[in-house]
């Protein structure tokens, strides 16, 4: 079974010139990357999340700002994660609930292993602790 962790990249370059961080397939991501996509502005007071994918793999970078995740797998047991440096991401496997907390100026950058599919989310908590 697979478990969340973070992922740790380099960052290249040096206060002076800025700096460059790479995400790349096999490097240190585990699947093909099928799909991107980012989120902002989310208002401070909002949680978002409440779902589960059924077979999406995902790895989720805070670019700016700072995120806050709670991930359930289907035994219900609990984890947090705390995003708040760009060369640090967040790997969740597959069937793990998550509810996501944002700083106002928080960027979530999502690498995806599949196209969006409306049928590989589960927003259904009881029928995800089920499973
Ligand atoms: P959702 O994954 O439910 O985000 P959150 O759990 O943070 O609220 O997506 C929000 C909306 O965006 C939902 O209506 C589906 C749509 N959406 C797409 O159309 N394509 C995508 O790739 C994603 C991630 C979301």
């Amino acid at each position: 079974e697979k478990k969340p962790e973070k992922i740790f990249l380099n960052s290249i370059g040096s206060s002076e010139l800025g700096y460059i961080t790479v995400a790349e397939y096999q490097e240190n991501i585990p699947f093909n990357i099928k799909r991107v996509y980012w989120t902002y502005y989310t208002p401070n007071k909002v949680t978002r999340g409440h779902h589960a994918h059924k077979a999406l793999e995902q790895c989720i970078f805070a670019v700016n700002g700072k995120i806050e995740f709670e991930l359930i797998n289907v035994n219900g047991e609990k984890s947090t994660f705390i995003l708040d440096s760009p060369e640090v991401g967040l790997y969740i496997p597959p069937m793990h609930w998550r509810t996501i907390k944002f700083s106002h100026n928080a960027v979530l950058l999502c690498l995806a292993s599949d196209v969006y599919k409306k049928s590989d989310y589960i927003r259904d908590y009881d029928y995800f602790l089920k499973k």
